[in-house]
């Protein structure tokens, strides 16, 4: 469905370049839940805002049915932005806006109506729990719930392709529970591709089948949840499955 070749992304800093992404590959067929896990500076996030082209990378492809988007026309640029949704880290809900209102966002901003999306947003309310709160504003609202009303906004243009930053690093084990419970739901229901970042073992070993190990801005390591997970191969994932100490 959507590959991504050769990517590589370096930032200029004070202390000189920085290779973010070094000439990453990535292959996410239709309907699959995949995991990339790595350590804190490793590149994810980079790696997400290449994806949703915030951010452009310096070399390599991303393809959509054989169209590298990186070279896009802005029309096809723009198709492909409608059909993700993207959970930032720390979710990034608007303050001054109420749940319903966060939920509809994407939606109001198309130029669609509430009489064309009210129906959509009750089921979306519905489907992440949030029944009761609608007209809650973020800051009367739990982090589990914040990151629920982030997950229900993503999928409001009913995206295709679902990337989640770190979407339960803020989160107690129960409610980081509840939220892997809700997208197995969700990944069930809408049959979309999802892509989770994040740093944390069980949220990859709890819902996806395929998982990339990424270090200083390389995958080190790739393959089925249980293999990998069975089997470590490479000393970083070892040490993230907390089989190794640090030397
Ligand atoms: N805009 C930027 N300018 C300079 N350096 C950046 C920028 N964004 C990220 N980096 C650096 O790139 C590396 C990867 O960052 P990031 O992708 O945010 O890692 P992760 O999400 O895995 O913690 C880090 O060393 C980070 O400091
Ligand atoms: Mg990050």
């Amino acid at each position: 469905m959507i590959e991504i070749k050769g990517l590589s992304k370096t930032f200029k800093t004070a202390n000189g370049s920085l290779l973010a992404l070094d000439n990453v590959n990535l292959r996410l067929e239709a309907g699959e839940m995949v995991g990339i896990i790595g350590m804190s500076g490793a590149g994810k996030t980079t790696l997400l805002r290449c994806l949703s082209l915030l951010e452009k990378p310096d070399e390599g492809a991303i393809t959509i049915d054989g169209l590298n988007l990186l070279e896009a026309r802005d029309d096809r640029m723009r198709d492909y932005r409608q059909k993700i949704g993207v959970v930032f880290q720390g979710n990034q809900l608007l303050k001054q806006r109420n749940v319903y209102e966060n939920i509809a966002f994407p939606l109001t901003l198309k130029g669609e109506t509430k009489q064309n999306y009210d129906e959509r947003i009750k089921r979306l309310i519905e489907l992440v729990g949030l029944q009761g709160k609608e007209g809650s504003y973020p800051s009367q609202l739990s982090g589990g719930q914040k990151q629920r009303v982030a997950i229900a906004r993503a999928l409001a243009t009913e995206p295709d392709l679902l990337l989640l930053d770190e979407p339960t690093s803020a989160l107690d084990a129960i409610t980081t529970r509840a939220l892997l419970t809700l997208l197995n739901e969700i990944h069930a229901k809408t049959q979309a591709t999802i892509l989770i970042i994040t740093h944390e073992l069980n949220v990859v070993e709890r819902v996806c089948e395929k998982v990339v190990v990424i270090e200083d801005g390389k995958f080190i390591e790739e393959g089925s949840v249980e293999d990998v997970f069975k089997h470590p191969k490479h000393k970083t994932t070892r040490l993230l499955l907390g089989l190794e100490e640090h030397a």
